[in-house]
């Protein structure tokens, strides 16, 4: 095993009194997870000044013949955006260790519970087994245990990035919001080299004086949000190259619940890759989009020297109109600078990036079922139980949502789908509510036919799609790999702690 670290995350004390020191924030949906112990001072973090420091990356653990071993602990205390934030990491930071494994490998990792709620660990886009101690989302493992995961990587994995973060039901946008969350890249050895591979993990965070709280019921229900975009932990760091450096950029939308559109001042975004896939052919545009879980892969190769912004529009989204008051959970749209790319030597003139083989097209088999489901979000009798909604953030009446599928909310014992392995169906997933939600299934990846939206399909299988308010999308998935119970839900996360999650199981 091999460990990178970066240089420190500390930032001068000036910028760390400028953090604390401003209270100019305007987000709609408060409340996001981090509290403010009252008396002194404004009560919310203000929006922090830029701390320009130098982008960092996360340590990286790489597998070692055939194997990845390591110790994982889950806890509280670890730094973001510069500051001595009582944020929750990995071993001590956030985003966690990146881990890097080869396609036949065994992950072979003790993950320690040292926070004070059940936790879990889930490999999100990887096609190992769902079951046992491989990536199984039922597991929980309790405050101050250990768990030993055994995770094989099968040989026909696909290269790509992924990414962990807790999956223990209930707490899982609590988990990613206050920090757990780290990149997974399986590297097969036969992807063209760039000058420089960054893991970019996009999470978000509203910093005060003590640690993360859960959020209430009004911001759950439209799904919380920071008010910082951070960038591995880091506040609109800084990212240094050179003129005509190739740039491999492995983003991951790491936020609980914001649908991210990104671009680049002044250079187009090459795309070389969706949720780990490459695609048949890079395409070039200004702008890529991520919905929660998602991850894209970009090239950038600036031709001259300059500061460029990296700026990201959050989508604006809305839970009205489902027995909400006025001034319900909603969040406005929002453009925020998320880095600065900054070149450095003469100009170059522009010249070919290098060509990544195509990833594994979608299956040709023919389709063998349909299924329809539907996302389901509205006023139900019994109220959402067990850590679900606190009725004073309701609507009049107290009563509380039921998210949900088909009008059901999450059971881990009922088994909501069953499927035969070796089946390639076609799923449309509709969704009657007011707001988008990203659709993700575990483990099987499926191929977007279309959506209600007419967005361009990408002709590979990706692991989370938008499903667009009031829309509907269609999706063929290959169950030809990996029997076992697993999951599908919806990535705002605050959406999924509250029910909208159900069973599948292929045997
Ligand atoms: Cu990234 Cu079931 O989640
Ligand atoms: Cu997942
Ligand atoms: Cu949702």
């Amino acid at each position: 095993m091999t460990e990178r670290s970066g240089s420190g995350r500390r930032m001068s004390r000036r910028q760390a009194l400028g953090l604390l020191g401003l209270g100019a924030a305007t987000v709609a949906v408060g409340a996001t997870g981090w509290a403010t112990s009252g008396a002194a001072g404004p009560t919310r973090s203000g929006i922090a000044p830029p701390s320009g420091e130098t982008l960092q990356v996360p340590a990286e653990l790489a597998s070692r013949q055939g194997r990845l071993g390591l110790d994982l602990s889950a806890a509280p205390g670890a730094p973001l955006a510069g500051r001595d934030a009582s944020a929750w990491g990995y071993n001590g930071s956030s985003p966690g260790p990146t881990l890097r494994v080869r396609p036949g490998d065994q992950l072979a990792l003790r993950l320690h519970n040292r926070l004070d709620q059940p936790t879990n660990l889930h490999t999100h886009g990887l096609r190992v087994s769902p079951e046992g101690n491989s990536d199984n989302p039922f597991l929980h493992i309790a405050p101050g245990e250990s768990f030993d995961y055994r995770i094989t990587v099968p040989s026909e994995h696909p290269p790509g990035t992924f990414w962990y973060h807790p999956h223990a039901h209930g707490h899982v946008a609590d988990q990613l919001s206050a920090g757990l969350a780290g990149a997974l890249i399986v590297d097969d050895g036969s992807e063209p080299s760039v000058t420089t591979d960054r893991v970019l993990v996009v999470t978000d965070a509203t910093l005060g004086t003590g640690g993360p709280v859960p959020a209430d019921g009004r911001s759950r229900m439209a799904g919380r949000q920071g008010e910082l975009l951070l960038l591995n932990g880091q506040h609109q760091p800084t990212i240094p190259c050179a003129t005509g450096d190739v740039e491999r950029w492995r983003l991951i939308n790491a936020t609980t619940s914001r649908t991210l559109t990104l671009r680049l001042d002044a250079h187009p975004l090459t795309r070389i890759a969706l949720d780990g896939i490459t695609l048949p052919t890079a395409v070039r545009s200004d702008t890529v989009r991520l919905a929660p879980g998602n991850r894209t892969d970009v090239l950038v190769r600036p031709d001259r020297p300059g500061t460029f912004a990296l700026i990201a529009t959050t989508e604006a989204r809305s839970a009205m109109g489902m027995g909400m008051g006025p001034g319900g959970a909603a969040v406005d749209a929002e453009t925020t600078t998320v880095a600065t790319l900054a070149p450095s030597g003469p100009p170059r003139p522009p010249s070919a990036l290098p060509t990544f083989p195509a990833g594994e097209g979608p299956t040709r088999d023919a389709t063998t079922g349909t299924r329809r489901l539907a996302f389901s979000m509205g006023m139900g009798p019994g109220g959402m139980g067990p850590g679900g909604m606190n009725p004073g953030g309701m609507g009049p009446g107290g009563q509380g949502m039921t998210f949900g599928f088909d009008g059901r909310a999450y059971d881990a014992d009922r088994t909501d789908q069953t499927v035969a392995l070796g089946a390639v169906e076609e799923w449309t997933v509709t969704n009657p509510t007011p707001m988008a939600h990203p659709f993700h299934l575990h483990v099987w990846p499926f191929e977007v036919l279309a959506d209600s939206a007419r967005t361009p399909t990408t002709a590979t299988l990706q692991d989370v799609v938008l499903v667009p308010a009031q829309g509907w999308v269609r999706l063929r998935i290959p169950f030809t790999a990996q029997t076992g119970r697993s999951v599908y839900h919806c990535h705002v996360l605050d959406h999924e702690d509250l029910g909208m999650m159900a069973t599948i199981a292929v045997n």
